[in-house]
């Protein structure tokens, strides 16, 4: 799909890896909505880069819906769309302190896979509206992590949740075939977002001493230049594409 002209929605676009792809997305020409906890820095960054804010907490279906109506209202259309907000906790199967409360695994659950299906599937619904180019009316891209399918100790919820998201790329891609939509997630090894980026320079060399090349963190930047190859890319679809310097996650 060309870039130039189209409308997208980028969620959890107020930082990190969703930041620069919405900046790359305008840089090459689309119309960039940026959805974004109210407390985040969206309303600065949008403004910084051209887009608009629209605050929501993708946990919530109510300000989701709200989002998203103003979103639609200042795109008109929607035909990619990028989706990143997410996380884990740290917790073992079992502790000292008993098993792991079933409500944290539920919350990750929550956090990582239903509210990205959530998003996904309204994504699909507004995407069905466009006049199609070249067979294609839009472009899902979903956020897994490298803990989809090598998940350490203390991962097993964040695991899950991400295995759910690579997993669901295909019977999305299917059911949306007709329609010229696709879905595609990527599964980033450690990037120099948030938290990690605060890690001390001899932390972040022990964290990705494992990786074949390069080693050292991933930028933001390269999950954009990926965001941006799939959405150009059709043949591109139904897959999880690891985005990780050649790492095998070892148990921790
Ligand atoms: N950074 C890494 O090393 C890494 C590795 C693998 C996977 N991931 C995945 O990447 C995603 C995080 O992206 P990032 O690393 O660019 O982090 P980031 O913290 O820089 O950006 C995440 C954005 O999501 C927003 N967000 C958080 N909770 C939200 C909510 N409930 N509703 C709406 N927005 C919300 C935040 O405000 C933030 O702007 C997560 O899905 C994470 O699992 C990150």
């Amino acid at each position: 799909m060309q870039i130039q002209g189209k409308a997208a929605m980028v969620v959890g676009g107020a930082s990190g890896m969703a930041r620069a792809t919405a900046e790359m997305l305008r840089e090459a020409g689309a119309d960039v909505a940026i959805l974004d906890l109210p407390q985040s820095a969206g309303a600065e960054v949008a403004a910084g880069m051209g887009a608009t804010f629209h605050p929501c907490d993708v946990m919530d279906a109510d300000s989701v819906d709200t989002a998203f109506a103003s979103a639609m209202d200042t795109l008109g259309a929607l035909h990619i769309a990028v989706n990143t907000a997410g996380g884990g906790i740290a917790m073992r199967t079992i502790s000292k302190k008993g098993p792991h409360p079933i409500d944290e695994f539920r919350r990750v659950i929550e956090f990582s896979l239903v509210a990205t299906f959530n998003l996904n599937r309204l994504q699909a619904w507004h995407m069905r509206e466009n006049e199609p180019e070249d067979g294609e009316r839009g472009v899902i891209i979903d956020t897994a992590s490298v803990a989809a399918f090598e998940g350490q100790i203390g991962q097993v919820a964040y695991t899950a949740a991400k295995a759910g998201v690579a997993a669901m790329m295909l019977p999305m891609a299917r059911d949306l075939g007709t329609l010229g939509i696709r879905s595609v997630a990527i599964a980033p090894s450690l990037f120099e977002t948030g938290l990690t980026s605060l890690a001390p320079p001899e932390m972040q060399a022990e964290l990705t001493r494992d990786n074949a090349f390069p080693r050292r963190m991933g930028k933001p930047e390269e999950y954009a230049q990926l965001a941006l190859a799939i959405v150009r890319n059709p043949m591109l679809n139904g897959s999880c594409i690891r985005l990780d310097a050649g790492v095998r996650f070892a148990p921790k």
